[in-house]
């Protein structure tokens, strides 16, 4: 795994968008898993001014979304396909026949989530995977417990997880008990991983994905049996790791 960290948050999703972009300029027709939550807003919002400021053109672009709430319609300000548009996708010129997020409103939960792994087939797989991390080592809603192999499902949120997410409810009765969710398999088919992650909040669980065993109980540490898996990190998010990390990703070695 590379690891690299930046001093602030700014500059550590300012490196995340120029990664992307330099993947979508050697690729026009990148095939892109994207994340939901406060980190990767800084990457949206840089990713936002490339394309209107420098011409980055997502035309030819494919997106897959790690997660949804279950009964949360697309409409509703908390589910994840409004934080998208608002976030993200209104601010780039995607072909919206092209951007994929999990159905929460579906009725056949197997049937959905056997076609969403089959429509990333489709399309070649995931080349670049963009990943946040909750407190307890979770990615996308692979809560700790997960099997390492699993697929597009539907998980229960730990007591942790609603608790996090609380703050952006109204009271925490209203959070969503279950979710939608790309397997740990899923997300470790993608081509290139891309983990962020900002803040002390974020410390532990960072130095056990990066450092600590591999192990069910924190899914982000599968990650370090990824090929091509990168962590970009603030200096608070980094601070508990103890091994010398001045990687950048342009090297490109692994
Ligand atoms: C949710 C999402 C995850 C995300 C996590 C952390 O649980 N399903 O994909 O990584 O929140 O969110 P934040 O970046 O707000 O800390």
């Amino acid at each position: 795994m590379l690891v690299i960290v930046k001093d602030s948050y700014e500059q550590m999703s300012k490196e995340a968008a120029r990664f992307i972009a330099d993947h979508l300029r050697k690729k026009p027709n990148l095939v892109l898993g994207l994340a939901t939550g406060s980190t990767p807003l800084g990457l949206y919002r840089e990713l936002g001014r490339m394309h209107r400021e420098e011409g980055l053109d997502f035309s030819k672009v494919t997106t897959f979304n790690l997660d949804e709430y279950v009964g949360l319609p697309p409409e509703h300000d908390q589910s994840y396909h409004y934080f998208m548009q608002e976030n993200f996708f209104k601010h780039i010129n995607l072909d919206h026949r092209y951007v994929h997020i999990p159905m929460g409103m579906t009725r056949d939960f197997d049937a959905f989530c056997a076609w969403y792994e089959q429509r990333i087939q489709e399309f070649g797989g995931i080349d670049v995977q963009v990943l946040g991390i909750g407190g307890n080592g979770h990615i996308a809603f692979n809560e700790p417990g997960s099997s390492l192999g699993s697929r597009t499902r539907i998980k229960t949120l730990t007591g942790t997880t609603r608790m996090d997410n609380a703050r952006f409810f109204r009271n925490s009765e209203e959070v969503p008990k279950f979710a939608i969710t790309m397997g740990v398999g899923t997300i470790m088919d993608a081509k290139e991983l891309l983990l962020l992650a900002t803040s002390s909040a974020k410390a532990n669980a960072i130095k056990a994905a990066v450092e600590g065993p591999i192990t069910a109980m924190c899914p982000a540490s599968i990650i370090q049996l990824h090929r091509k898996a990168y962590a970009f990190l603030d200096k608070d998010a980094a601070a508990k790791l103890t091994g010398l990390y001045n990687d950048t990703w342009e090297s490109r070695v692994f």
